[in-house]
């Protein structure tokens, strides 16, 4: 049964779009309807803060008795964001937690996007009992990344933003869902960027696990196909809502947790 104890919002912070929605973290499961507003142009801390209300507001959890959970596309540390590469540049070395509960009124648990992604496939999803090293991507505006090992979350790993040999811009640039869009890719062609990028990864970690997620993940069998890799490679059970979940899980785990989240809060201090 679902109880007040075992529930927790999430909203996932993303370079085009802001998602949020009430979580059962007995099963990992979305209770409410997903709410999402554009990300402001610019995004601005004050606009980020507005749509994030606006989030809240209309899914109707204003109560600050229920944890709540932002995930944020820049690396997270100690509440405070230190890098900005889809969000504004007033980002690095801001402090995004306190600003975030000074605006909401009441406290978060603020982490990077990917990571609690991460989180809710650990938990609830793909990389769910895996051994070793599990790589999960998330392919949108950029490329965010989580690396689990044996379950537990190294937070802030940002393999995105590896240098691409000889060549100006890195692999998020590159081989990112918004790459696709900007330069109207087939699937072939961003498949051939897939592989150089998954090729490196898999050279350099050796992991056991390749996880994909972000939006264009439910349109998986259009791309994982076409990539010849040694490591399996799987698309996200929660697809586009694992930001969510794993946001949500993360909180409800800082305010005290459950047996649900007992394991998400191992991971919690690994984040902060
Ligand atoms: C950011 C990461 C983020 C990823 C996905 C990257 O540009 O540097 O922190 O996880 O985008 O949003």
């Amino acid at each position: 049964m679902t109880t007040q104890a075992t529930r927790a919002v999430g909203v996932d912070i993303g370079g085009t779009g802001i998602k949020g929605a009430l979580v059962d973290l007995e099963g990992g499961s979305l209770l409410s309807e997903r709410v999402k507003v554009a990300t402001p142009a610019g995004a601005e801390p004050d606009d980020v803060l507005a749509a994030v209300q606006t989030v809240l507001d209309t899914l109707g959890v204003t109560d600050a008795d229920i944890p709540l959970g932002v995930a944020f596309p820049a690396i997270v540390k100690h509440g405070r964001t230190l890098s900005a590469a889809n969000v504004a540049d007033t980002w690095v070395g801001f402090e995004a937690e306190k600003f975030f509960e000074d605006g909401l009124g009441r406290e978060i648990h603020f982490a990077n996007d990917a990571d609690v992604a991460g989180v809710a496939e650990a938990e609830y999803g793909a990389a769910r009992d895996v051994d070793g090293l599990v790589l999960l991507t998330t392919l949108g505006t950029g490329i965010g990344t989580a690396l689990l090992h044996d379950g537990v979350l190294i937070p802030n790993s940002e393999l995105g933003h590896l240098q691409r040999a000889n060549k100006s811009s890195d692999f998020e640039h590159w081989a990112a869902y918004s790459a696709v869009e900007r330069e109207q890719l087939s699937w072939h062609k961003w498949a051939r960027r897939l592989q150089r990028y998954y090729s490196h990864l898999e050279f350099v970690l050796s992991p056991d696990l390749f996880i994909v997620g972000g939006g264009v993940s439910k349109h998986s069998e259009h791309f994982l196909p076409l990539l010849d890799l040694q490591t399996p490679i799987v698309p996200a059970v929660h697809r586009n809502n694992a930001g969510i979940i794993g946001a949500a899980a993360l909180a409800l785990a800082h305010d005290g947790g459950t047996d649900a989240s007992a394991a998400a809060g191992d991971l919690v201090a690994e984040t902060d």
